[in-house]
């Protein structure tokens, strides 16, 4: 789409009666729902304070946001004494929640009839005093203490968030790596936190095969010297794992000396102290370790639990999500278990052993939300709608998906069939940045009319627009930068919101359009004031809604001893959205052949993980540049494509006209050979 193209986006869907019957929601008009929505802004911090006092606070915030001496970061509800882990446990044993359930996790293996070998249901009770073991094992084992970092490196089991919550109740600052990544990537990040621990397991199942995970970690240790101990989970009782005599620990071994009824007291914490660091891919260097906080985090998630997925004693809240990225964070830990909540957490892939998993998941324990992605949905639609069919999915009363742009066909899959046109189906729009939700189709208990492919309006008490260049609003139909124009709870907090980087948070979020926090996406604001995130306006590929740096991915490929120079660039991908393309130039000695594009793949699976392995590698003499050295991505785009060079030349005015299309042309005839 050009920016100068005026469109006019969607129609609503009828209204009909049924939808969100079985919840809170109230059908409003978007007309209603805007003007709601502009007194919320006027009354700006009066509005977040009295969501913030619905909280428990150890002691009352004396302010609600205040400036400090370094321009864009913010405090939120300063001088108020928090705990979220406190808010996630305490509280809810406290208050007739003991015996609910917290979780429900299932392990991936089955049985010869399909069914799940080990389900576990953890209560509130049972979940507090898990964490105050562990918190009492990182305090009395490994002196750990408020303002340390740990990094925590664990698959999707019980222990996940128990570590997350019970690093949180001392005030440990903690970093979660995916569990999918690889040894390199988690090294990067330990040792920017500069992490004194690190918490891993023996393995896990994914597809049906383990993953050995504790001897990647062990690699990754190598290149970490700031870990001074680890701590093994055993979730498979692997044999022959690397275990460094005073240095690795199991957890069930240092668990026996710990008596039951341990109980740690949680830190008072200033609301602005760090919860923790989450790592992100941005446009160069390395990975931005994004921070957030206690209290305006703890707050926004109240929020959005409630008005988003307008949640409920007797929800089942299911989010498909991997806790390694900040949807696991935000709604499978932190705020269904703020919210009292009782939420399923599967261990494996959605489509082992058969493409059912998801579907037989939600009738197995009633699931009433379902949280998920578009990746997984236009995986699932492919394979046909009997295997949804099979299964009882009449509890769902809320849909809602993230990650990436959902194209109309896969919203009204979920719609039609999925949901049987009972349920609200939303796109939420956030980010690792934003901490939670901060667009949706259910902006606060009101439901407003739905349209296919949007992600509609933007939440209370969060001013989202879409600008031109200089931060002027664009007009409807009209493609802009989406930016938020004032900061909110949640947002990549105090100190620094780049763990370590300050200078880094204002140059990439800040002064790209000076004074507007800048998301790095295109939007459209339709007719009806609906907002449409139509992709990355920056080098951010998203490749099955994960965030994968260009830059991150080239530094990979040129790490390997045949590759002079590379440019990754992403094409478009029926089920994932995007993934990436390699062109390589090679060096001296080498020569390009089948093997090496097999060796290459490897390579990028191994140093950076499966995610990100190119669909085609392209060799090339010289990759096409500018005279200041800036790869030409639009040139490589324009190619892969098969797009004619058009008005190519007025975007790279840097480069001569003669140039791009010699190095157009070259191009053209090396990929048609490789
Ligand atoms: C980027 C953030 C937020 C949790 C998962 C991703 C894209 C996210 C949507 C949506 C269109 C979306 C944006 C954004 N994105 N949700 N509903 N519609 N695009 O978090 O890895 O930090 O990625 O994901 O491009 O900037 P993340």
């Amino acid at each position: 789409m050009s920016d100068q193209e005026t469109t006019i986006l969607g129609e609503f869907l009828p209204y009909e009666e049924k939808i969100g019957e079985s919840g809170n929601f109230i059908f409003v008009d978007a007309k209603e729902y805007i003007d709601a929505h502009k007194k919320t802004l006027d009354n700006y911090e009066k509005f977040w304070e009295e969501l913030a006092l619905e909280l428990y606070w150890f002691r009352k915030p004396q302010k609600v946001l205040e400036s400090v001496e370094k321009p864009y970061i913010y405090k939120w509800f300063s001088d108020g004494l928090i705990n979220v882990s406190y808010l996630a446990l305490d509280r809810n044993v406290k208050s007739g929640r003991k015996n609910k359930i917290a979780y429900i996790w299932e392990g991936e293996p089955v049985d010869k009839d399909g069914n799940p070998k080990e389900i576990k249901k953890l209560t509130y009770y049972e979940l507090w005093r898990e964490v105050n073991k562990a918190s009492y094992i990182l305090k009395s084992k490994f002196g750990l203490k408020k303002g340390d970092k740990i990094g925590i490196y664990l698959p999707m089991i019980p222990e996940l968030p128990i570590f997350m919550l019970a690093a949180a109740r001392l005030g440990i600052i903690f970093t979660v790596v995916f569990a999918g990544f690889t040894a390199e990537n988690l090294a990067t990040r330990l040792n920017d936190i500069k992490a004194t621990l690190l918490i891993t397991a023996d393995g896990f199942y994914r597809r049906g095969k383990i993953i050995r995970l504790k001897d990647i970690a062990d690699k990754a240790l190598e290149l970490s010297p700031s870990v001074k101990n680890v701590l093994v989970v055993r979730r498979i009782g692997l044999e022959n794992l690397n275990m460094v005599e005073g240095r690795d620990y199991f957890f069930d071994e240092l668990s026996k000396g710990v008596s039951p009824g341990v109980y740690v007291e949680p830190e008072k914490l200033e609301s602005n102290e760090t919860l923790y660091v989450l790592y992100t891919s941005g446009t160069t260097g390395k990975p931005k370790g994004i921070m957030h906080d206690h209290g305006g985090y703890s707050v926004l998630l109240h929020a959005t639990m409630k008005w988003v997925f307008d949640i409920k004693d007797e929800d089942i809240h299911f989010c498909t999500a991997d806790i390694g990225w900040v949807t696991g964070h935000s709604y499978i830990v932190f705020g269904p278990l703020i919210e009292g909540a009782t939420s399923i957490m599967y261990e494996g892939a959605p489509d082992y052993p058969q493409p059912d998993r998801i579907w037989s998941i939600v009738e197995r324990y009633g699931a009433t939300i379902l949280y998920t992605s578009p990746t997984l949905v236009r995986m699932l639609m492919k394979l046909g709608e009997d295997w949804v069919k099979k299964h009882d999915r009449s509890t769902l009363r809320i849909i809602h998906s993230v990650g990436e742009p959902i194209n109309p066909s896969a919203w009204r899959w979920l719609y039609e069939v999925v949901g049987e046109k009972r349920c609200p189906v939303g796109s939420t729009w956030w980010m690792t940045e934003t901490g939670g939700i901060m667009i949706s189709h259910t902006p606060g208990f009101k439901l407003v009319h739905l349209k296919p492919g949007t992600n509609a309006l933007p939440l209370p008490g969060v001013d989202v627009d879409v600008v031109d260049e200089k931060g002027n609003s664009m007009e409807p139909g009209k493609k802009g930068f989406l930016v938020i124009r004032r900061p909110w709870p949640g947002m990549p907090s105090w100190p620094d919101g780049i763990w370590g980087d300050y200078q880094r948070y204002v140059q990439v979020y800040w002064d790209k359009i000076k004074g507007l926090f800048f998301t790095g996406d295109w939007a459209i604001r339709d007719q009806d004031g609906y907002i449409w995130v139509l992709g990355r306006a920056d080098e951010v590929l998203k490749v099955a809604g994960h965030r994968i740096g260009t830059y991150e991915l080239e530094s990979t490929l040129v790490s390997h001893k045949a590759v002079a120079e590379a440019a990754v660039v992403g094409y478009p991908d029926e089920v994932k959205g995007e993934v990436p393309v390699a062109f390589v130039s090679l060096k001296s000695g080498f020569s390009s052949s089948a093997e090496l594009v097999e060796e290459l793949k490897g390579w990028i699976r191994r140093e950076f993980g499966p995610i990100a392995v190119p669909s085609q590698i392209f060799f090339v003499s010289r990759l096409p540049k500018t005279r200041s050295g800036k790869i030409m991505r639009r040139l490589l785009r324009a190619l892969l494509e098969d797009k004619p060079l058009g008005d190519m030349t007025t975007l790279e005015d840097e480069a001569a006209v003669e140039e791009i299309k010699e190095a157009y042309e070259r191009i053209s005839k090396e990929i048609k050979r490789s």
